[in-house]
């Protein structure tokens, strides 16, 4: 009887081990809203910096760099980004990044995402900042 039972406890333990420490998740589930009208469809990557958006990324932007919550993988899984529920956003799911599109990112970096811990930077980031820090990651981590 009491075998049973810690064999139970055991396989409890593990099944919860398993969903706390679950990493990533591929297809993700998505909190945040499309970008309005044409918003969407904009795109100016092509005269973009990625170099000076991996420092954005890495470093510099404010109110606090990238990789905290997005991760040094793309994957959300940064040191603050772990915790967050809903999580930040897994760049590097082919799966759920194939429906965003450079304009959508720009716009959520720029406004933020209500009901989620990605804040708005138009404040902090200018827009060729932000169109560079979009090309950083969609060559980095968008597969
Ligand atoms: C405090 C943590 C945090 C920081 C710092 C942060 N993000 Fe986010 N980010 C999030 C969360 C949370 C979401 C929303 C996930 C969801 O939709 O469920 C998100 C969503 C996004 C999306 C949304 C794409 C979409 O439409 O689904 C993009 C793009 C993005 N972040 C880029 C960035 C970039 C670039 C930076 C740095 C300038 C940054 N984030 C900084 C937490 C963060």
């Amino acid at each position: 009887m009491k075998k049973a039972l810690s064999v139970t406890l055991a396989v409890l333990f593990t099944f919860w081990a398993a969903s706390a420490f679950a990493g990533s998740q591929c297809p993700q589930p998505r909190k945040t809203k499309a970008a309005p009208g044409s918003a969407v469809s904009l795109d100016e990557t092509a005269n973009a910096n990625a170099d000076h958006g991996k420092e954005l990324y890495i470093k510099t932007a404010k109110p606090m760099a990238c990789i905290m919550c997005h991760g040094e993988k793309g994957d959300g899984q940064g040191k603050l980004g772990a915790a967050l529920k809903p999580s930040p956003r897994n760049f590097s799911c082919a799966e759920t990044m194939k429906n965003i599109s450079p304009g959508q990112m720009f716009y959520i970096v720029k406004n933020g995402s209500p009901g989620t811990g990605m804040v708005a930077h138009s404040k902090t980031l200018k827009d060729q900042d932000i169109w560079d820090v979009v090309k950083y990651v969609r060559q980095t981590y968008v597969k």
